[in-house]
């Protein structure tokens, strides 16, 4: 296994990791100072970092059942922005989890920020080491985070283990829809940080084999490469705009990020799948 501290050095090969602040400069953009009180919603467009923002956790919410009496955990939790949502709209007590210390941070300032720290307890570390005290979680979600992680049946087995009986599983993810060569491998595992990238019958069977029932699962590939290449878009269309706020290197790398994601999903070999599994 990767040592914690080079983890948190390598994964900033991900350009998208790289200028946590952007959302700080946003929000003064929009007239917010660094201190000042926010709502959950106010954050939204700056703090889902994944496809589809907050219409994606709403349907996490809707099948898991996530109620204000569930306990959730998500793993790879960002800059707090499912979590922050999952609690404000759900109800919901959510531990978040990160890996990186300055997207922790950040998200821990926010959460406050909305008044939140009461339901969303902000961890930082890495999922298959933390401890998590005995707690017990009836849902547990992620959203672009499990392929990040290179141990996938360990990975599995502590989701179950920490899961109450009956819990719910939800992820989106990524997994390779054609065999990758060596060099989109290699890009991938460097601009992406794509540890673990199964097919599709591998990722079902991974699931199955760690007692995790299978309720849905639904091919993301089409959705998620329109998206991304409207992104990269839309992001190219509004170059000075973001130039002038964020400066050119961040454009730059940003813009570089945006294009290799589009690339990948626009050769028809990477894919995402959106799974809803119950602990047996
Ligand atoms: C694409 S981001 C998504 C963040 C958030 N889920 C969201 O949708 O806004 C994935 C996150 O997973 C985190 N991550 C990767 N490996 C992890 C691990 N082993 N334990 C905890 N977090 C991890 C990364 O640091 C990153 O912030």
């Amino acid at each position: 296994m990767i040592s914690k501290s080079h983890l948190q050095k390598d994964i900033k090969s991900m350009k998208l990791y790289c200028h946590v602040d952007r959302v700080l400069t946003e929000l003064r953009a929009v007239g917010k100072d660094d201190d000042e009180p926010l709502s959950a919603s106010e954050l939204t467009p700056f703090d889902q970092l994944h496809y589809h923002g907050t219409e994606s956790v709403d349907l996490a919410v809707e099948r898991a059942k996530i109620s204000a009496d569930s306990s959730v955990l998500e793993i790879g939790s960002g800059l707090g922005g499912p979590a922050r949502h999952i609690a404000a709209t759900a109800g919901a007590r959510v531990t978040a989890l990160e890996l990186q210390r300055d997207q922790n941070a950040l998200a821990s300032k926010l959460t406050a920020r909305c008044a939140l720290s009461e339901k969303v307890k902000h961890i930082c570390g890495d999922f298959l080491t933390y401890d998590g005290s005995g707690s017990q979680f009836d849902v547990i979600a992620s959203w672009l985070a499990l392929y990040h992680i290179r141990e996938r049946s360990q990975l599995l087995d502590r989701c179950c283990a920490l899961l109450n009986p009956g819990g719910y599983f939800f992820a989106e993810d990524l997994y390779a829809r054609e065999r990758l060569t060596q060099d989109e491998e290699s890009e991938l595992a460097t601009e992406l940080f794509a540890m673990h990238l199964p097919d599709y019958d591998a990722y079902l069977q991974d699931l199955a084999a760690a007692g995790l029932r299978l309720e849905t699962v639904e091919e993301m590939s089409d959705d998620w490469t329109e998206f991304t290449r409207m992104r990269q878009l839309n992001y190219r269309a509004q170059r000075a705009r973001h130039t002038a706020l964020h400066g050119e290197a961040v454009y730059q790398s940003m813009d570089h990020f945006y294009e290799v994601v589009t690339r990948h999903f626009t050769s028809g070999k990477l894919g995402g799948l959106r799974v809803v599994a119950r602990k047996a």
